[in-house]
């Protein structure tokens, strides 16, 4: 395995690769990885004759009073995962290498990025969409992995590829979760073990939510409220936002007749958690 944190060689070596005519699998990732990115690593890896991680977090896509620099990294571990399920390159830049001096240009997709995280998060998918357009243009692939767990993220960038004629495909894997149930995040770190514990409502909140669909409740205030007393019942939890949208759109819906995102954002302490689950047939999601 490579590991190369120049973008010009990086860009070189996948176009050499490209010519060969070989397919190119990316999963860009901020580091600090755990069985949530490798299972798009191992996934990638099956389907591409050369798979890339990028590891880099992105200052672009935090916020003024975010965790940019708190956020957990260990380069020399990532790189050790990585070569161990098969991952043929790991693309780790600086910040100055994909934003230097004078840098001034930005991807945005609009509607899909107001809501939800994009309306707790101002600005962070505007950074999302622009280093993803840059690692694609830099990796030219011809399959990008993304995970279910930032769901309006999958989305966002799979409008954004569409939009943009991007010459790929996303695939969009499921939720990898600890035994009891929490979502896998390298955010799970910042958690003590009291706040660990209580972080277990969220999912929690999930299952109720998808109790009440599965025995035909269909209002969605309904649902969100049951969502969110669950999480008002834990001290340590303080809710962001809870939602029931179309998966396509992300519109709000009264009723649910077509398959729904029901998505959460929870704050335990000073760490923000998000999770979510798709109702309804929607092949896109973990199906496919
Ligand atoms: P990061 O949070 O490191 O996540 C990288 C990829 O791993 C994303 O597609 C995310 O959805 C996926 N992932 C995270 N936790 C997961 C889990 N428990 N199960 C399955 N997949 C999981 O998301 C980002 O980085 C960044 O925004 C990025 C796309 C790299 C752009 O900077």
């Amino acid at each position: 395995m490579i590991v190369v944190t120049d973008a010009s060689e990086m860009q070189k070596l996948c176009r050499k690769i490209k010519l060969q005519g070989k397919t190119i699998g990316l999963v860009p990732t901020m580091g600090y990885l755990h069985e949530g990115h490798l299972s798009l690593m191992r996934r990638s890896v099956e389907e591409n004759d050369f798979t890339v991680a990028s590891v880099f977090v992105n200052p672009t896509q935090f916020g003024e009073n975010e965790d940019y620099d708190t956020y957990p990294r260990d380069l020399n571990r990532d790189i050790k995962l990585a070569e161990e399920v098969g991952v043929d390159a790991v693309f780790a830049p600086s910040a100055e290498e994909m934003y230097p001096i004078g840098y001034c240009t930005y991807v945005e997709v609009l509607g899909l990025t107001e809501v939800m995280c994009g309306a707790s998060r101002p600005g962070h998918f505007r950074g999302v969409t622009t280093v993803v357009s840059k690692l694609f243009n830099i990796t030219q692939p011809d399959r990008a992995y993304f995970g279910q767990k930032d769901a309006q993220q999958a989305l966002v960038v799979r409008r954004m590829v569409r939009d943009l004629n991007f010459p790929l495909e996303i695939v969009i894997l499921p939720t990898v979760r600890e035994k009891d149930g929490l979502a896998l995040s390298s955010r799970n770190t910042y958690l003590n073990d009291e706040e660990r514990k209580a972080a277990l409502v969220v999912p929690e909140s999930l299952r109720k939510g998808k109790e009440l669909l599965q025995s035909g409740e269909r209002n969605a205030a309904k649902i969100i409220e049951a969502v969110k007393k669950v999480i008002e019942n834990e001290p340590l939890a303080r809710i962001d936002y809870v939602d029931l949208r179309d998966i396509e759109t992300l519109r709000e819906v009264e009723t649910i007749n077509g398959p729904v995102l029901v998505a959460v954002a929870v704050w335990i302490g000073k760490t923000r958690l998000i999770d979510n689950f798709v109702w309804g047939d929607y092949p896109c999601f973990g199906k496919c």
